[in-house]
């Protein structure tokens, strides 16, 4: 069985995003230096003749796929069409072209909002299309499904090996700080710095705190995909998740205790709380053998040295300012 080696020529599409980033860190801490990168202004992945002239003329091995248009619920809401046209197109586009231009072996980044809203907790990866989605983004997950659908069947009838990974809520250096679009472990870090630095007897977080969710360090998602692209050869996605998960409340606090808040935590209730359990059950990869290393409080504590030695930045350079190469 062919497997990526150091030499091997390895193509990561979206290097300059949170996952992507981080893919390239592993990659190139890990002595793999034959990597291939390019940013979105020299390849719209939209593009498919500019995607194909590309794979022909660089012969990538491998294939990374972390390159997505990716936002929050009132960018899934306001851009309904431009979610769904532009993550089918980056898709189909990327996996056709690996597949003709002779890639060895493409691992596709999908996520855990792939599965229907009730699923059971926590989620196996049984549970991919037994019920309906949440419809907040709806268009999103109907676009990632799309694709890791695209994977099996390229699998199937031409052999080509596609894995597909489904990996949790994810934080790290070169998150997403900005207010309007962030998820809310950085939301939760930018609020308490800047809570400490104006001395605010309190900090107002959404919901009522008792929520609980899963956060993977997004070094630890990236170890975890390169030890798949090495080890894992089934078409069946598979879960990359932290195994744990904490209440919103427990998540704030240590976010205070990290960043050295002392104000008071006020829980506004009259915020949706969203499900009340978010969980992959990891049990799969787990038995490969593979485990997240990075704690919470240290991961959040990393996060954060991230964003001091970047905030002078506007949050928007903030959440795009991290490129691998
Ligand atoms: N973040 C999470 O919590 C999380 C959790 C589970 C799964 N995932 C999955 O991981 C993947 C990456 O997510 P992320 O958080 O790293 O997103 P991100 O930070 O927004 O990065 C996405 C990357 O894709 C690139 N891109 C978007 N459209 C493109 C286009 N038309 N042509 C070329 N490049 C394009 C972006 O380029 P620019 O830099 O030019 O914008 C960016 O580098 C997604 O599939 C997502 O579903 C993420």
């Amino acid at each position: 069985m062919l497997r990526m080696d150091k030499s091997s020529r390895i193509y990561v599409a979206g290097h300059r995003g949170l996952v992507g980033s981080a893919i390239c860190r592993r990659l190139q801490s890990g002595g793999y230096t034959r990597l291939i990168i390019r940013d979105r202004a020299d390849l719209d992945l939209t593009n498919q003749a500019a995607v194909e002239a590309f794979f022909r003329a660089e012969k990538p091995e491998y294939v990374f796929l972390a390159a997505a248009k990716v936002g929050g619920i009132l960018a899934n809401s306001t851009y309904p069409a431009d979610f769904l046209r532009d993550n089918l197109a980056i898709e189909l586009n990327v996996i056709d072209a690996a597949y003709r231009a002779g890639v060895k072996k493409l691992e596709f980044l999908g996520s855990s909002c792939i599965y229907p809203r009730l699923a059971p907790q926590p989620m196996r990866e049984e549970a991919l299309l037994s019920g309906p989605l949440e419809p907040t983004n709806e268009w999103y997950a109907i676009a990632k499904i799309a694709g890791i659908k695209l994977a099996q069947a390229y699998w199937r009838q031409y052999g080509f090996r596609a894995i597909s990974l489904m990996p949790t809520n994810l934080y790290g250096p070169g998150d997403n700080f900005d207010f309007e679009s962030s998820h809310v472990l950085p939301a939760l870090i930018r609020k308490a710095h800047q809570a400490r630095i104006e001395q605010a007897p309190e900090m107002v977080v959404w919901g009522s705190g008792a929520a609980r969710r899963e956060f993977l360090f997004v070094d630890d998602l990236a170890d975890a995909a390169v030890f798949l692209m090495l080890h894992y050869d089934e078409p069946e996605i598979i879960n990359v998740g932290a195994g744990t998960d904490v209440t919103i409340r427990e998540l704030a606090e240590l976010v205070q205790r990290v960043i050295g808040y002392q104000g008071r935590l006020a829980f506004d209730a009259s915020k949706p709380d969203g499900p009340p359990r978010k969980l992959l059950d990891g049990s799969r990869l787990q038995a490969m053998g593979w485990h997240a290393s990075t704690g919470l409080e240290q991961g959040i504590a990393e996060t954060y040295d991230w964003f001091l030695a970047h905030a002078r930045q506007a949050p928007h350079a903030i959440a795009t300012s991290h490129p691998c190469a």
